[in-house]
C-alpha cells in the first residue's frame, strides 16, 4: 500500500462521499490483509512449506502435504492463500509453484541476501502489547528482553543472512586497512551484538584476532553463547553489558555497532565510551538505518510505515527504556546527526558508505 506523499494536496473539510470512504476502508483493510498474510508466511517458513516448494515446480496440496508430513486440507488452504497473495503461482490445474525469485526471498536462508521469511514471527504476546499501551502513557519503553526469546530469534533471522553473506566479504574490505590488520591479529568489539552472528563470522574469518560481543540483553547473550559454542570458535568473549563497561584503555582495532545505535538510551555516552576504547588508528564501523533529518522525507521510503512500526515496538521503545532516554528510534539516526554526535565525542574522521542496500547506510569513523 502506497503511503501518502508529501506532495499530496492537503485534506479538505468537505464531507467525504461513499467512494472516498470505500477507498479509505480498502486502504485500512489492506493492512489487515498484510497481517494475515504475514502469519501465513510465518507458518510457511516454520513448517518447511517454502523449502519443500523451492525448485520443486508446480505441486498440488496432496503432494506438498506428503513431502512435508502435514495435513492435506490445511496445506490446500495455505496454498490458496499464498496464491491469492501473489507469493505462489496458482496454476489452472490447482497446482502451486514457488518461482526462483520467491525461493530466494522465502526459502534460501543460507545463500540469499534477500532472504526475508525469518522476519515474519508470530504475533506479539498480549503482555507485550499491554507494555506498549503503558509506554504511551508513561513515556518509558521496554528493553529488547521484554520481547522474550522470540524477539532475539526474529532479529537473528531477519539480520543474520546479511551478516553472514555481506559483512565479511563485502563491507569489511571496503574499510581502509581493516582486513589486513585483523588477519595478523587484532582486537574487535561488536557492541549491541544481539545473537552474535557477526561475532561468530568475524571470529571464524580472523582466527588470529580476539572478538568481544557486548549486549545489555541477557537473552541475546545467551543465544550468542549457543552460536559461539556451535561454531567451536575459541577467540570470542561475550559480555552481558553495554558500552559503558568497555575497557578505558584505547585498545580496539575494529569497533562495530550494527543496527543498534538508534536503539540505545544514551547513544552519546556510548559514542564517548567507544572513543576512549578505540585504538588511535582503529576503525569504528556503524551500520544504521537509511533515513533523513526531516522525517517527512522518509516518506520516500515505501517501507516507512513498517519502519515506524518497528520503531514503536522495538527501536524507539528500547531507546526510551530508561527515563530520559534519547529515543532516536528506527528512522532517527540520520547521517548528519551521527556525524555531529561523533565529532562531539572527539572523532576526527567520518565517512559514509552506500552499498546500495535499501534499508541501511554505513559509516567508517576514526579518531
Ligand atoms: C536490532 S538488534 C541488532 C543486533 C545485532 N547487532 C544484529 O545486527 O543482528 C539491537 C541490539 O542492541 C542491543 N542494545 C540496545 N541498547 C544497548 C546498549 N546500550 N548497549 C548494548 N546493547 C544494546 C539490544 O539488546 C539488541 O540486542
Amino acid at each position: 500500500m502506497e503511503p501518502d506523499r508529501p506532495d499530496r494536496p492537503a485534506p479538505t473539510d468537505s464531507e467525504p462521499d461513499q467512494e472516498q470512504i470505500g477507498l479509505f476502508a480498502l486502504k485500512v483493510w489492506g493492512y489487515k490483509q498484510g497481517e494475515m498474510v504475514s502469519l501465513l508466511v510465518h507458518l510457511g517458513d516454520r513448517l518447511g512449506l517454502y523449502r519443500a516448494l523451492a525448485g520443486a515446480g508446480p505441486l498440488d496440496a496432496a503432494e506438498l502435504a506428503r513431502r512435508t508430513g502435514l495435513d492435506t486440507r490445511w496445506v490446500l488452504e495455505w496454498l490458496r492463500g499464498q496464491g491469492a497473495a501473489g507469493l505462489l503461482l496458482w496454476h489452472a490445474d490447482d497446482r502451486f509453484e514457488l518461482e526462483p525469485a520467491g525461493a530466494a526471498v522465502l526459502a534460501d536462508e543460507e545463500g540469499s541476501l534477500a532472504f526475508a521469511a525469518g522476519a515474519f514471527g508470530p504475533p506479539s504476546a498480549p503482555e507485550f502489547v499491554d507494555g506498549l499501551v503503558d509506554a504511551f502513557r508513561t513515556g518509558v519503553g521496554m528493553p529488547y528482553d521484554r520481547q522474550g526469546p522470540a524477539g532475539v530469534h526474529r532479529t537473528e533471522r531477519m539480520l543474520g543472512p546479511w551478516t553472514r553473506l555481506a559483512l565479511v566479504p563485502r563491507i569489511l574490505p571496503a574499510l581502509e586497512g581493516v582486513v589486513a590488520r585483523l588477519e595478523t591479529g587484532g582486537q574487535v568489539v561488536d557492541i549491541g551484538c544481539g545473537a552474535g552472528v557477526a561475532v561468530v563470522a568475524l571470529a571464524q574469518r580472523f582466527p588470529q584476532s580476539s572478538v568481544h560481543g557486548y549486549d545489555i540483553s541477557r537473552l541475546a547473550i545467551e543465544r550468542a553463547a549457543e552460536l559461539v559454542a556451535d561454531a567451536g570458535v575459541g577467540n570470542v568473549t561475550l559480555h552481558h553489558a553495554g558500552a559503558e563497561a568497555l575497557p578505558e584503555e584505547a585498545s580496539f582495532d575494529l569497533v562495530m555497532t550494527l543496527d543498534c545505535l538508534h536503539d540505545m538510551t544514551r547513544p552519546e555516552e556510548t559514542i564517548g565510551a567507544i572513543r576512549r576504547a578505540i585504538a588511535p588508528d582503529g576503525t569504528w564501523l556503524v551500520k544504521d538505518i537509511r533515513c533523513t533529518p526531516d522525517a517527512r522525507d522518509n516518506l520516500a521510503n515505501p517501507m516507512a510505515a513498517m519502519m515506524y512500526g518497528f520503531s514503536v515496538t522495538s527501536c524507539m521503545s528500547s531507546a526510551l527504556s530508561e527515563p530520559g532516554g534519547a529515543g532516536l528510534g528506527t528512522l532517527g539516526l540520520d547521517p548528519q546527526r551521527l556525524e555531529r554526535l561523533c565529532r562531539g565525542q572527539g572523532f576526527g574522521r567520518f565517512s559514509q558508505h552506500d552499498f546500495d542496500e535499501p534499508a541501511n547506510l554505513y559509516y567508517e569513523v576514526r579518531p
